[in-house]
C-alpha cells in the first residue's frame, strides 16, 4: 500500500516535470517576406508573445539603453538583408511591437546561449546528433517551436527556434545534413552594438542567420562544412554538423573571418564522438563547467554499440549537461529526418535528478 503511494507520488513528480513537445508550424517560403511567420499566430498568444518579448528586451538591455539605441537600431534597419529584413518588419507590423524592438530581441539571443552538442556514430556508419539549448531565461521554454520551412510546397528544411526569431540554431536539411550552432566567448549586452553594425555595414551574417542559409543551400555535408567555415559572421562561434553517411561530423570552431579549427570524427582511430560545449576543444574548459567531462563520460559509457537516438537523448539528459538552464533538447539524424525530435525542458535538470 504504501508503496503504491509512493509509486503514484513519483508518477506525479515525474509527470509535472515531464519533457514536452514544443508545437510545430510550418512557414512557407512562397510566402511574401511580410507574412510568412504569420502562422505564428496560430500556436501562441498574441499579449503572451509582447510580454515575454519586453521581459526578455528588459532583463538583456538596461532601460536607458534601450531607450537611447531605439533610434539609431532604426536607422540600420535599411541595412539589413533579405528576406531578414522583410520577416522582422512584418513581425513588428503583426505582431504590433515596434520594428527597433524586433531587431534587438534577434540579437538578444547572439549572445550568452551555453549548449551542448554532440555528433556521435554506431558501429554501423549511422551519424546522430544532439544537441542542448541553455539560455538564462525560462520564458523562451513557452517561446519554443519546431519549424517546418516549406519552398514550392515542399519541405525544404526543419528548424528549432523561438517564436520571433528569424535565425535558427537548430537544424536539418533532410537526407543531407544537420547543424547546431554553441556560443564561443563571453559576448555582453554592450558588444552588440558592434556586432550590429558589422553585421549591417560590412555585410556579416549573424550567426543563426548562416545556419538557416546552409539549411537553405548546401548541397550535402561538405557543401555545408565549407560555408559555415568561410563566411564571414558577426561573432566566433562553434559550428556542429552532421551528415548522412559514416564519418561525416565536425565540429567547427569560428573565427569572424573564417574557420580557426575544424575537429572530424575520425571512428577508425576511436575517435567516434565529439562534443562540443563553449570552449575551443584544445584547451581544457573552466574549473567550474563539468559538462563536457560528464558528456565524454557518459558517452564512454554507453559505447558505440549502443548509440542511438535515444542513448543520445539520455546522455544530454544528465546533469550537468543538460542543467538549470537547459531549454530544449534536439536530436536528429539527417538520413532519417522524419525522426528530429525536439523535447522542452520545463524546469531544466537538477542534480537529484
Ligand atoms: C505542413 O506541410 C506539409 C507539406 O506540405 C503537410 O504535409 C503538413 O500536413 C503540413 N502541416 C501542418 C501542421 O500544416
Ligand atoms: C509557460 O506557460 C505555462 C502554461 O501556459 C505557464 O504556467 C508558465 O508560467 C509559463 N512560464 C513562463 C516562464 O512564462
Ligand atoms: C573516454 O574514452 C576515451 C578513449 O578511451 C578516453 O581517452 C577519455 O579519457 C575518456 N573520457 C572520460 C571522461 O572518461
Amino acid at each position: 500500500m504504501i508503496l503504491r503511494a509512493a509509486v503514484l507520488l513519483l508518477g506525479l513528480v515525474l509527470s509535472c516535470r515531464a519533457d514536452f513537445a514544443p508545437p510545430t508550424l510550418n512557414i512557407s517560403l512562397d510566402d511574401d517576406p511580410d507574412v510568412r511567420w504569420m502562422p505564428l499566430l496560430k500556436v501562441f498568444d498574441l499579449d503572451y508573445l509582447k510580454k515575454a518579448a519586453a521581459e526578455i528586451i528588459d532583463s538583456t538591455v538596461p532601460k536607458w539603453v534601450h531607450h537611447a539605441i531605439a533610434p539609431a537600431v532604426m536607422s540600420l534597419e535599411k541595412y539589413l538583408p533579405q528576406p531578414y529584413a522583410g520577416e522582422i518588419r512584418g513581425m513588428a507590423s503583426h505582431f504590433g511591437g515596434s520594428v527597433s524592438d524586433v531587431i534587438l530581441l534577434n540579437f538578444a539571443y547572439e549572445i550568452s546561449a551555453f549548449c551542448t552538442s554532440i555528433v556521435a556514430q554506431d558501429k554501423n556508419g549511422h551519424v546522430y546528433h544532439g544537441r542542448n539549448l541553455d539560455y538564462p531565461h525560462p520564458v523562451l521554454r513557452n517561446l519554443t517551436v519546431n519549424i517546418i520551412f516549406l519552398k514550392n510546397g515542399e519541405v525544404a528544411y526543419y528548424g528549432t527556434s523561438f517564436a520571433g526569431y528569424v535565425g535558427l540554431w537548430t537544424g536539418q536539411s533532410p537526407n543531407k545534413f544537420t547543424v547546431s550552432g554553441d556560443q564561443r566567448g563571453n559576448e555582453r549586452w554592450w558588444n552588440w552594438w558592434k556586432n550590429l553594425v558589422s553585421a549591417f555595414l560590412l555585410g556579416r551574417s549573424p550567426v543563426s542567420w548562416l545556419v538557416r542559409e546552409t539549411l537553405e543551400e548546401a548541397d550535402n555535408f561538405l557543401d555545408a562544412v565549407m560555408r559555415l567555415s568561410k563566411i564571414p559572421i558577426i561573432t566566433g562561434v562553434y559550428y556542429i554538423v552532421a551528415g548522412v553517411q559514416a564519418e561525416e561530423g565536425a565540429v567547427i570552431t569560428r573565427d569572424r573571418t573564417g574557420p580557426a579549427d575544424i575537429w572530424p570524427l575520425e571512428p577508425v582511430n576511436g575517435a567516434w564522438y565529439r562534443v562540443e560545449t563553449n570552449y575551443d576543444h584544445w584547451r581544457p574548459p573552466p574549473a567550474r563547467d563539468h559538462r563536457r567531462e560528464a558528456a565524454n563520460k557518459a558517452l564512454n559509457a554507453t559505447g558505440q554499440d549502443h548509440i542511438n537516438m535515444d542513448t543520445l537523448y539520455q546522455v544530454l539528459s544528465l546533469f550537468p549537461v543538460c542543467n538549470g538552464i537547459t531549454i530544449y533538447t534536439t536530436t536528429m539524424s539527417a538520413a532519417t529526418p522524419d525522426k528530429y525530435n525536439t523535447l522542452v525542458r520545463p524546469q531544466g535538470c537538477h542534480m537529484t535528478d
